[in-house]
């Protein structure tokens, strides 16, 4: 299916994931000015009036790039809205979103009709993250326009399956947008994504270590140290399985080898969970894949990166299926 027009502006098929504490409008802005999709969690903007302001801010200074670059105009951006009950803000979100003409919501934790009905009455897009095939089912049977399906090693809340499976399943009976999740770094993964069906490849935390992002220097550092065994996989911080940084959770004076089990019915998104570290401040969520990120850069550095990356696996997975295609 061909991508809509939303998307004729991309330099490459990514979608810069929203992060929790860590995506300010510097770093949208900086990602939709560099031609991939820049995103951010309404809930990073607090109190709602700052939502408001962000909206301003980055819908001003996109228009005010795209009248300047007109050979080079600037990605969409969206907002994530977590539709989990414990989510109070919800409606007044929303409410802003109508007001910006936000072009795209990623929406996670519960598949919403209203939700959905909403953003289509503005003429916004919803794209849905899922873990698994029957989730995905849901949400697109109550109106999601694509899927974000969340594969293992992904960071913050991930899921357990491959990427090779989840993209089969869905790929079966569902034909629309697509953006795959899970360890994503570079553009050979970006490449690989496409190949396995994905319109786009979904990144959040190889933008952790990047100059504009909203995190602590020592959190990007890690991130910049760490590889895939360094990540720790846990209920415990938010009541919701999730990927995090083994250093982190030393820090923290607990064993990442020995971490309880968490009470689901004390669910808590984005302050703290049950843990005695609260989550995402103190315990840093990152996925697997970040053996790719080996230093702290602009947002333009790693996306003409990721650009030289995508180029060069393309080229060579020509080079590679030749053989077999003739
Ligand atoms: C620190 C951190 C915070 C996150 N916060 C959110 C969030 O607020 N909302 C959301 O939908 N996803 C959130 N995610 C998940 C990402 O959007 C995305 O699914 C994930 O980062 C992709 O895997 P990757 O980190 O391996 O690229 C978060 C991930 C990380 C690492």
């Amino acid at each position: 299916m061909p991508l809509p027009p939303l998307f004729a502006n991309l330099r490459l098929p990514v979608i810069a994931s929203p992060l929790f504490i860590i995506s300010c409008p510097e770093l949208v802005i900086a990602q939709c000015k560099a031609g991939v999709v820049g995103s951010f969690p309404s809930l990073n903007a607090r109190p709602i009036s700052q939502l408001d302001e962000w909206l301003h801010q980055i819908t001003e200074e996109l228009a005010v790039h795209n009248r300047a670059n007109p050979d080079r105009p600037a990605a969409p951006f969206a907002v994530n809205q977590i539709v989990h009950k414990t989510n109070n803000r919800l409606d007044e979100d929303m409410a802003m979103c109508e007001k910006w003409q936000v072009p795209m919501l990623i929406t996670s934790l519960g598949a919403r009709e209203d939700v959905y009905n909403a953003a289509h009455r503005w003429g916004g897009i919803v794209l849905h993250d899922v873990i698994n095939n029957s989730f995905a089912r849901k949400a697109i049977e109550k109106g999601a326009d694509g899927l974000i399906p969340v594969a293992a090693g992904a960071g913050g809340h991930a899921g357990a399956l491959s990427p090779f499976a989840l993209m089969q399943e869905i790929r079966e009976w569902f034909d629309g947008l697509v953006a795959l999740s899970g360890a994503i770094a570079c553009g050979k993964s970006v490449l690989a994504a496409q190949a396995l069906g994905a319109d786009f490849a979904y990144i959040g935390s190889a933008w952790i270590a990047t100059e504009e992002a909203h995190a602590d220097a020592a959190y990007k550092q890690a991130i910049v140290d760490g590889r895939a065994d360094d990540i720790v996989y846990s209920s415990l911080f938010t009541g919701v399985h999730g990927n995090y940084l083994r250093s982190s959770i030393v820090n923290a004076g607990l064993d990442p080898d020995n971490l309880p089990e968490s009470d689901p019915s004390k669910m808590n998104f984005g302050s703290g969970g049950n843990a005695p570290a609260k989550a995402w401040k103190d315990i840093w969520g990152s996925g697997q894949g970040i053996g790719a990120v080996s230093k702290i850069e602009s947002v333009a550095a790693r996306v003409d990166r990721l650009e030289a990356e995508y180029r060069e696996a393309t080229a060579n997975l020509s080079a590679n299926t030749a053989p077999f295609l003739t």
